[in-house]
């Protein structure tokens, strides 16, 4: 159940996210009123266009968002317990023990004068103070190997190693503690196809043996396709579609992952169409369309929508869409679609 309150199978609930960037330009709006809930074991993909709000709200899950950034309202429920009242102690605990985060750009996260070894060495006893340096040194030993990098690797600094090897250190970080939920934000993004293929083959693999959740943030809709269970659509800074792979990718609902799905290579539906190019442009968050935020580029738009923001609500089973087209309204003069379930 995907709107359900203390459900067993729900990891965390999200609830009226917003996270605003204060810049010179005035309040920029990332992430805007988002509520959904990711699943234990679950692997759930977030994709969307370059700055529609992926990595804020990957971080803002770890409370992870600094200035000039704020949450500045929602909760964020995990296994039963809203992190937003953490004290900052309970919250270094939080992270790392409960949700790792794998990051898009290993050259700045990694600390350039410490080793390898000291990177996993310190995360592990940052976490686990009871931990001797040798056992922490025979884990980060076996998880470097696991993923490909032979352990005297470990004495390197990050610039000692290549782009592909360091990325697979900052997975190695994400994956040492054995964290419940995973965010991956683009951590195959540098990485060449074959590497590529056998990090996700590793991801699905911890998933499945270990019961693991990851969300996967990613530009590229085919890996989410050939990765995920479920896939949550973003547009800048709300999730507009969700749903399972299957789901969205047979009967997109919402006009932007309509145009999303034509615009990708493999993915189209009937493949002697041509590659469609979304017209317009992603808005500027500082000043964002009012109502729902893609209606100026909308092939469907209608006088509601850039009046009042619709909500993300079901339209099918276990597949949810925010517009216009699938929810009712007093001010709305068009009928609403019918979808088949
Ligand atoms: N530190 C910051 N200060 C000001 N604005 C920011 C900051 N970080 C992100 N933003 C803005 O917030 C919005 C969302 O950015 P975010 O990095 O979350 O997008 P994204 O979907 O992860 O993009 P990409 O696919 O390029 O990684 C963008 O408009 C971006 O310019
Ligand atoms: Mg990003």
């Amino acid at each position: 159940m995907i709107n359900g309150t203390n459900n067993n199978n729900v990891l965390v609930q999200i609830r009226d996210l917003s996270v605003v960037y204060h810049t010179r330009l005035g309040p920029l709006s990332a992430v805007d009123d988002v509520s959904f809930d990711i699943f234990r074991g679950e692997i759930l993909g977030v994709v969307g266009e370059s700055g529609c709000g992926k990595s804020t709200m990957g971080k803002a899950l770890m409370r992870m968002i600094d200035r000039p950034g704020e949450i500045n309202n929602g909760q964020i429920i995990f296994d039963g317990e809203d992190i937003m009242t953490f004290d900052a102690h309970r919250m270094r605990d939080f992270r790392g023990r409960k949700v790792s985060m794998i990051f898009q750009d290993p050259m700045t996260s990694l600390n350039p004068v410490q080793r390898v070894d000291e990177h996993i060495i310190e995360a592990i006893q940052v976490h686990e103070p009871k931990t001797k340096k040798t056992s922490a040194l025979d884990r980060a030993r076996g998880l470097i190997e696991k993923l490909g990098i032979q352990s005297r690797r470990l004495r390197d600094h990050p610039h000692q190693l290549s782009g592909g090897m360091r990325q697979r250190v900052m997975i190695g970080l994400g994956l040492v503690l054995n964290a419940d939920l995973i965010i991956a934000d683009e951590a195959t993004t540098s990485l060449d196809v074959i590497v590529e293929a056998k990090l996700l083959d590793q991801l699905r693999d911890i998933r499945d043996t270990l019961n693991k959740t990851i969300l996967l943030i990613t530009h590229n809709i085919g890996l989410v396709a050939e990765l995920s269970d479920r896939i949550a659509v973003m547009y800048a800074g709300r999730v507009v579609e969700l749903g399972s792979i299957y789901d969205v990718f047979d009967t997109p609902l919402h006009p932007y992952t309509r145009g999303l799905l034509k615009s990708v290579p493999n993915i189209r539906l009937d493949e002697d169409e041509a590659l469609y190019k979304m017209p317009g442009e992603p808005p500027n968050l500082t000043h964002p369309p009012a109502g729902c935020r893609f209606h100026p580029r909308c092939p469907e738009v209608m006088p509601i929508c850039s009046k009042i923001a619709p909500r993300l609500e079901t339209a099918r089973p276990n597949h949810l869409v925010h517009c216009w087209l699938y929810q009712e309204h007093p001010e709305k003069e068009t009928p609403t679609v019918a979808v088949k379930s």
